[in-house]
């Protein structure tokens, strides 16, 4: 494969007139790069702006990040998804906390070592915040690499990946390593864009890109389709006394560890089999109503999902592992993931 070089300064051109004003650019400290980067892995850049405000607000650096209650911390990462992967900056936090006083250090193979920061995270937080030249490939440089260069190679495969990542390290300006790597970045999101057709016309790598010459852009990049998901059915319990609904917390490893749910069973389940499992609890179910159905795709799962509320007698005893909350708090202070959106809404209904 030919060399980048070509390409560097039509992009860093470009980019000093066309670059958006994002809140994590005007002010790129390590912290903020990292928070911005590990929230843009899943969300697009206009629904990350408010809660990327949010989170820096309550928590402005690593010792606090490092030291934010858990629940708390899963609140504000609420509607982002993947909590992994705030639990991971959490580790980390600590770990720079302990060693480092609570600065990310200017080291490019320290920042890979964290947990939850893969050569991406790291080569952008090292070129972004402390002008080190590494790359930073992820999804957007790829489609705009495997175009430019006109490459049929599988951008799924790891060694493609690191292939991509050689050549852009070998060509990365040293006096401006960030600016590169979001020239890139930029120019994915905003050109070179992955659902419809990329804006050649004005793109500032239209005379050096191969295929656009061969008129193919829209065949690349070539991956290969991910896994099928695994398909779950799940019953889910929208349980209601007077004014509290159930919760339950998720095991500690695994799908949404150790986060709020609501009571939920693997399978379908009629309404008297329903009321069944709810007398079993040791609780008095009024009345129950069926739910519409609803889905929710993980990466790997779906869950397919049915669901009753059950009005219940104010129970004497919280069943093992239940917490019955006050409805007017649950929203304050429990963050139950999205997979139960279509069925936290019937905690405001009167029925
Ligand atoms: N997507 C991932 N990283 C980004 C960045 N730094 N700026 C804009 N969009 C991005
Ligand atoms: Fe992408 Fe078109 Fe630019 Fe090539 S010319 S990099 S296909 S936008």
């Amino acid at each position: 494969m030919e060399a980048l070089k070509e390409i560097v300064t039509p992009l860093l051109k470009w980019y000093d007139g066309h670059a958006r004003v994002l809140p994590w650019r005007e002010e790129p400290s390590p912290y903020r790069v990292w928070v911005s980067e590990i929230m843009l892995q899943q969300t697009r850049v206009e629904a990350v702006k408010p809660y990327f405000e949010r989170f820096i607000k309550e928590l402005p650096d690593i010792r606090a990040l490092a030291e934010a209650p858990e629940d708390r911390l899963m609140k504000l990462w609420e509607g982002l998804g993947y909590y992994n992967r705030v639990r991971n900056m959490q580790k980390a936090a600590k770990e720079l906390t302990g060693e480092y006083g609570g600065e990310m250090p200017a080291d490019f193979e320290r920042i890979l070592k964290l947990p939850g920061i893969g050569s991406y995270t790291a080569g952008a937080i090292a070129s972004i915040a402390f002008g080190i030249p590494r790359p930073a490939v992820d999804g957007n440089v790829l489609r705009v690499l495997s175009r430019v260069q006109k490459s049929y190679e599988d951008i799924m495969k790891q060694s493609v990946r690191k292939s991509f990542e050689e050549q852009v390290r070998a060509v990365i300006p040293k006096d401006r390593a960030g600016d590169f790597n979001q020239s890139l970045i930029e120019l994915g999101a905003i050109v070179c864009v992955p659902n419809g057709a990329p804006k050649c016309g004005e793109c500032p790598l239209k005379e050096q890109c191969r295929a656009r010459a061969g008129g193919v852009e829209l065949e690349l990049p070539k991956k290969t389709p991910p896994k099928k998901r695994r398909i779950e059915e799940r019953t889910i319990l929208v349980l209601l006394s007077d004014n509290k609904a159930a919760l339950k917390k998720r095991p500690p490893k695994g799908l949404l560890a150790g986060l709020y749910e609501l009571p939920n069973l693997e399978g379908r389940y009629e309404s008297q089999e329903m009321l069944n499992y709810v007398k079993e609890l040791g609780l008095s179910p009024i009345r129950i109503q069926p739910l519409p159905e609803a889905k929710h795709i993980f990466s790997h799962i779906e869950w397919h999902m049915a669901g009753y509320a059950v009005k219940i007698e104010e129970p004497e005893e919280e069943p093992e592992g239940f917490f019955f909350v006050e409805k007017a708090q649950m929203e304050e202070k429990y963050s139950i993931p999205a997979a139960f959106g279509a069925y936290t809404e019937y905690f405001k209904h009167r029925f």
